[in-house]
């Protein structure tokens, strides 16, 4: 029998009702990293059994959908999807999303390396949550953890990522039966360059993060080094021992281990091998010059503007390309996302005054384009030019190797990857085969990287890169991640 998650809790809900009811047009399923992840083993509900996936309400007519108690059942092209939609109140969802997830927590776990606030001039000082805002953090996980242990015949429960670290224990103190795996998508950070940012209030709700996490049998990391850095933080907390494979705490053991994410590669598949080439390339084409491609959220954690630094330096120093550089809005009306904006604004300005200077076509631009040409555009890119100052694993790399397996070998290109990324872990040793792998801080190391890139060095992505792209598929990992769970207790 297949192992199957019968509850998914995720912040986000499965898809937001952006129509209303009578317009009979459904909305389109959510994208982002965790969605994608986790959609392959989502098992249709057939009117007992199957999943549920417990998230926030945020479409503008989510209630004309469900019922008083939040569920429904979207169709999907797998089935139907068994779904529960909790709603908060605004300011609750205020200081829950904007400030203790994305202001407080998001730029927190990010600090793997190096103190970033200090060195970037853009990436905000992770910032300490009021009591007030902390109290809604706990009142939305609570939520969370309330509709799962309403779930009594659940055999398990999934939870995901840093905006619900609470709701394992809160889960397990509600008396739910089933195990319970908790997965953090996000890199986990080092203490020591966390510590400035952890004084105080900010360090005693840090400590509840992992007290909270640690209520699950089973918590997933991205990679080694996450893993490595959690257990030594988790380890730090009076009461919790180290153990093999895991850690005491609470009388129990809670295994830990890392389960690199993958993608769903039959669906990255099917559109390269039916997408036509996008509207956006045509300017370099029509150039017969190398095409660069930056693709990501446009979130302080990218790298962005360093990226558009070294290119900058590579166009002075005569190398000739052309740049299509596309950043999705994101967290829109989040404070710590102020001062990223004017930064890219800047550094694109001076890359794109550079590449006139050289004649290459530049564009780099804040919009939402649609899956389809996401993935034509990997497939198309001479380089994938991602530069993550610090990534949980970066699927863009992944999903590009498999968008160019439809072109002729000689003829693919070169992934740039940041070497805190997850996936310059889960892949070193791929160097060679497609896979360049930068220190975003180090311009020098960029240009250079940018520049052997151009000319296929040293190595186009190869079927053997494909090939391990493909066997550690998000199914693989979720079916990983589920056995180790199952076994756990
Ligand atoms: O782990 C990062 C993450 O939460 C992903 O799950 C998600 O795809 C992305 O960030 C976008 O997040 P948000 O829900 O804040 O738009």
């Amino acid at each position: 029998m297949p192992i199957r998650a019968d509850l998914i809790l995720a912040n986000r809900a499965y898809l937001d009702h952006e129509a209303p009811r009578w317009a009979d047009s459904p909305s389109p399923a959510g994208s982002g990293g965790l969605l994608a992840a986790v959609r392959p083993i989502i098992e249709p509900w057939d009117g007992s059994k199957g999943t549920t996936w417990i998230g926030a309400g945020l479409g503008r007519y989510d209630r004309e959908w469900t019922d008083e108690r939040g569920f429904e059942l979207i169709e999907t092209n797998r089935g139907p999807v068994r779904h529960r939609r909790l709603y908060f109140g605004s300011s609750t969802w205020a200081a829950h999303y904007g400030e203790v997830s994305n202001s407080f927590l998001w730029p927190l776990v990010h600090l793997v390396r190096e103190d970033l606030p200090k060195v970037t001039g853009y990436y905000p000082a992770p910032a300490a949550p009021t009591d007030g805002d902390w109290a809604s953090y706990v009142a939305v996980n609570t939520a969370f953890a309330e509709a799962a242990a309403d779930e009594a015949a659940a055999a398990n429960a999934w939870v995901h990522d840093y905006q619900l670290t609470l709701v394992p224990r809160m889960l397990r103190e509600r008396g739910f039966r089933g195990r319970i795996g908790f997965f953090l998508h996000t890199p986990f950070p080092s203490l020591e360059v966390a510590q400035p940012y952890l004084a105080g209030a900010a360090g005693r709700y840090f400590g509840e993060v992992i007290r909270g996490m640690l209520g699950a049998d089973l918590v997933g990391l991205q990679s080694l080094h996450d893993l490595a850095r959690f257990v030594a933080a988790a380890t730090r907390l009076p009461g919790v021992t180290l153990e093999r494979g895991g850690v005491r705490f609470d009388g129990r053991f809670v295994r830990c281990s890392a389960y690199p994410v993958g993608i769903d590669v039959d669906d990255v598949l099917s559109v390269a091998t039916s997408a036509g080439p996008p509207d956006r390339i045509r300017a370099a084409r029509e150039a017969g010059l190398p095409l660069v491609v930056g693709l990501e959220r446009g979130d302080f954690t990218k790298g962005i503007p360093e990226r558009l630094r070294a290119m900058t330096t590579a166009y002075r120093a005569g190398a000739r390309f052309a740049y299509v550089g596309i950043a999705a809005p994101t967290r829109e009306g989040v404070r710590a996302y102020e001062a990223l904006d004017a930064a890219i604004e800047r550094e694109a300005t001076r890359a794109q005054e550079a590449a006139f200077a050289a004649g290459c076509p530049f564009a780099n631009v804040r919009a939402n384009v649609g899956w389809r040409d996401v993935v034509a555009l990997q497939r198309e890119a001479d380089v994938v030019f991602t530069s993550s100052l610090a990534d949980g694993q970066n699927l863009v790399p992944l999903q590009a190797a498999i968008a160019q397996s439809v072109r002729p070998a000689r003829e693919r290109g070169v992934i740039i990857t940041g070497r805190d990324a997850g996936v310059a872990s889960a892949y070193a040793g791929f160097e060679l085969d497609g896979l360049a792998t930068v220190d975003p801080l180090d311009e020098g190391q960029m240009v250079h990287t940018l520049t052997e890139a151009l000319e296929a060095r040293p190595g186009r992505i190869s079927e053997r890169f494909i090939g391990e792209v493909r066997s550690r598929d998000a199914l693989a990992w979720a079916t990983r991640f589920l056995t180790d769970l199952e076994d756990a207790c």
